[in-house]
């Protein structure tokens, strides 16, 4: 058998199956699901709508370039209008995060007629070689110099360093209102618009990148608009299809004709299939008050989070983030914690280089909010028993 490349540290845990909030390992244990394949299972492990809106693509077609006309296309498409800012009239479908990132970059380049962007510190946008120029962990950059373009990286939340930076060279701006792995920080409207005011100046291109924060996780449908702007290009992914692969970016009216037939293309973008799952992922958002429950999950997690981190301050920095995409700032490396969390039962995953980061599905109960609490409260004691005695 071929060995997995080691990208990621493995977690040792053989998941047979999985159902709404929860996944069952291949002994039958149950396990609360706050990692979500890396926020993907927003919706729920096999949601309904989803499930149903595949399976009746199977029977019908898998395969048909979007070059040709096809039902679910138009369905879908229908469908996405109700959920993206009007003034963003046209979209493109891919199939992971990092390529709809692609295709925002590539058309503030090609658009604008400039090479320079502007991203921020501990910002994350993929890892193909156009995202990962604008990606900041060095790690991550390290050894695949020279990027196609010439990135800044500015402090994240800083309007006076955005009011400075994005000048007359600058092709476009790409951020994200809450940053997901870089550590849950969030933007403030402040920031968010002193960039969108910058881009207007200047002609830079706004890039939103939602493709963690989107679709309702963080309370509200899009994250941004808690800062009452509109982006010139949307960028969204993981959640969308409701854990099948696919991306989108949605782009300003003058964006999308300019770019024009060879600018870009997928073979796979838009498969039939991933738009079933896109209708499903849609119609479940629309038809099952997705974002109010979301909201009022996010409240209860994060007043749990806040009295956790009242109780136990010498291991808990403070909390981070929005909604259901939030988590404990510790003052220790989080790898043990999140690793003892899923030896209770809950799955997890880290942020930046101290926070345990939760993504739960939007219908996560109130009980699953209780035991998830009592488990986080177990593993911050065990954490600070483990420094007194010097262990980790
Ligand atoms: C904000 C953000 N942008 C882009 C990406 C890249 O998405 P993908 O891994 O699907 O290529 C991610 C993935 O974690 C992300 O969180």
């Amino acid at each position: 058998m071929p060995k997995l490349m080691r990208f990621y540290a493995p977690r040792s845990l053989k998941i047979a199956r999985g159902e709404g909030q929860y996944v069952w390992d291949a002994d039958g244990r149950r396990y609360l699901d706050c990692h979500t394949g890396h926020g993907v299972a927003f919706l729920g492990h096999r949601n309904p709508r989803v499930v149903e809106e595949i399976r009746r693509q199977l029977d019908k077609i898998m395969v048909a370039s979007p070059i040709f006309d096809t039902e679910i296309k138009e369905e879908a498409f229908k469908l996405v209008e109700k959920i993206l800012p009007s003034h963003l009239t046209y979209l493109y479908l891919l199939n992971s995060g990092s390529e709809a990132v692609e295709l925002a970059l590539k058309t503030a380049r090609r658009t604008t007629g400039r090479s320079k962007f502007i991203s921020f510190i501990n910002g994350f946008h993929g890892r193909t070689m156009g995202a990962l120029a604008v990606t900041w962990n060095p790690r991550y950059r390290q050894n695949y110099d020279p990027f196609p373009w010439e990135v800044e990286f500015l402090p994240y939340d800083d309007v006076e360093s955005v009011e400075h930076s994005i000048d007359d060279e600058t092709a476009g701006v790409i951020v994200e209102p809450v940053q997901g792995e870089g550590g849950l920080s969030k933007a403030s409207p402040e920031f968010l618009k002193a960039i969108r005011e910058r881009c207007d100046e200047t002609g830079a291109v706004m890039i939103v990148d939602e493709i963690q924060s989107g679709f309702g996780r963080t309370g509200i449908l899009w994250a941004y608009r808690r800062a009452g702007i509109e982006p010139d290009i949307l960028v969204a992914g993981k959640s969308i299809g409701g854990g099948f692969p696919v991306s989108l970016t949605a782009l300003r009216e003058e964006l999308g004709e300019a770019m024009k037939a060879g600018a870009h293309g997928s073979t796979h973008g838009g498969n039939p299939l991933a738009l079933a799952a896109l209708k499903g992922g849609i119609r479940t958002l629309l038809e099952d008050q997705v974002v109010e429950k979301a909201r009022a999950a996010g409240e209860v997690l994060r007043k749990i989070l806040e009295e956790l981190a009242a109780e136990n301050p010498r291991v808990v920095r403070g909390v981070r983030g929005v909604g259901l995409m939030a988590g404990l700032e510790l003052r220790t490396n989080p790898a043990p914690g999140i690793q003892l969390l899923q030896g209770k039962g809950v799955l997890a995953l880290r942020a930046g280089l101290t926070v345990i980061r939760l993504l739960p599905p939007y219908m996560i109960t109130g009980e699953d909010l209780e035991f998830l609490r009592a488990k986080l409260d177990e593993v911050l004691k065990e954490v600070a028993a483990r420094r007194r005695s010097g262990s980790s």
